[in-house]
């Protein structure tokens, strides 16, 4: 049998840097634990932009949807922003969740004990959090028509529009209660039906999804900004939070910071199972491109290396071995590493990405 197949498409800014300690820690899992990919690499966003004239050229579209795993590193910077919106590097990215269906993301925010004291809310708040977001990835207000900037008497209007149908509500639903199934049970909805037609349909759908199917699962139903903060208060009263697209991308940022850093957070996007029963992935940090520190060695490859581990988990049933990652990471911030995103007043000095990941490829290494 032919070994299962890895798309890495690195991008832009901290996208590559980050990416050079996954592709070790890839080795590695082959090297050591026998677990080899064919992996192949392609450009995406900016990078793809200036070889090719487009963010996302149509072959590497065709070899994504190929694969068996796609993993992401990061798109976007300050060269592209004058970039006509079209072949933005963002839009790359867009493209790919949205051809490959892409429609529940999942994003874990765990507050590994080490950086309890780094977060910006106090240690009780943060301690042993473990929530995951489901967030819609490929409708909403990020697709829905009509969209665009039209002349309107002697101003311009710039319009997009929120748009759900049952079916898009109803099966993020579904990927949010089998997840919390498998949890802590419990799912906590939000949007703002108060304001919206498309809050209102949302609530419906996803209580009418439990009540016939999950009924086993406690549900809640939140207004968005009152989630927020929620989410700030007392976010262990939380175990899958099931939201829309924006929602979802604001939410997340927020989550980030209860575990320390942007530069902690991984992502699985799923779509729907493929013939071999696996679900359509793609895998990324949830943080961006970083142009303050590209280029300078600072970046933190923990979400990456984390992003990597869910696609062991998701993609691969090696779940343990996905464990042994998270449990190597856990290892070098128990032991004092980090990077410079988790230094606060502590003044500890901060290590490089290369040398995090040394400590994490030693880590695993003490883990056979
Ligand atoms: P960003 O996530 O790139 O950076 C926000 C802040 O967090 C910066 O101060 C950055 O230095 C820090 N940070 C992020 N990741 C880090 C890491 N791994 N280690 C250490 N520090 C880290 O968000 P932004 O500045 O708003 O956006 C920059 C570019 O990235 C934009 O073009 C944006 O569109 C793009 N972006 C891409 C993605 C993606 O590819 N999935 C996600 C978000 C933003
Ligand atoms: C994210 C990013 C993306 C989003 C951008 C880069 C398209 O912010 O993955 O969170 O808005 O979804
Ligand atoms: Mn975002």
């Amino acid at each position: 049998m032919s070994n299962p197949s890895l798309l890495i498409l690195a991008g832009d800014g901290i996208g590559p840097e980050v990416m050079t300690q996954v592709n070790r820690v890839i080795d590695w899992i082959g090297d050591k634990r026998g677990l080899a990919f064919d992996v192949s690499e392609d450009l995406v966003g900016g990078a793809a932009y200036d070889k090719h004239g487009t963010p996302l050229h149509d072959d590497t579209m065709a070899k994504a949807m190929e694969v068996d795993a796609v993993l992401l590193g990061a798109v976007g910077g300050p060269k592209y922003d004058a970039l006509d919106f079209s072949v933005k590097p963002e839009r790359g990215l867009l493209r790919l969740r949205k051809e490959m269906d892409l429609y529940a993301n999942l994003r874990p925010a765990q507050c590994f004990d080490a950086l309890a004291d780094f977060s910006s809310l106090k240690r009780d708040v943060v301690a042993g959090l473990d929530i995951v977001i489901v967030r819609e990835l490929t409708s909403g207000i990020y697709f829905g028509e009509p969209r665009g900037i039209i002349h309107e008497g002697n101003e311009r209007v710039g319009i997009n529009t929120q748009r759900y149908t049952e079916s898009e509500i109803d099966r993020v639903a579904r990927s949010a209660f089998e997840l919390a199934r498998r949890r802590g049970n419990k799912v906590c909805s939000m949007e703002k039906a108060n304001v919206m037609e498309s809050g209102i349909l949302w609530r419906e759908v996803v209580q009418k999804v439990h009540d016939e199917d999950y009924p086993d699962v406690e549900l809640s139903h939140m207004y968005a900004d009152a989630g927020a903060m929620q989410l700030c208060r007392w976010p262990k009263q939380f175990d899958v939070i099931v939201t829309d697209n924006l929602f979802g991308d604001l939410l997340s940022d927020a989550a980030a910071m209860l575990t320390g850093s942007l530069g902690m957070l991984p992502s699985a996007s799923l779509g729907a199972p493929m013939a071999n029963g696996r679900p359509k992935a793609l895998y990324e940090p949830v943080h961006g491109s970083a142009p303050d520190i590209a280029g300078q060695g600072k970046a933190n490859p923990i979400a990456c290396i984390l992003s990597f581990a869910m696609a062991l988990r998701y993609s691969f049933d090696q779940g343990d071995e996905a464990v042994r990652i998270e449990k190597a990471v856990e290892k070098v911030l128990a032991d004092g590493l980090r990077t410079a995103d988790l230094i606060g007043e502590e003044g500890v000095e901060p290590v490089s990405t290369e040398q995090m990941g040394d400590a994490i490829l030693a880590a695993l290494d003490a883990s056979l």
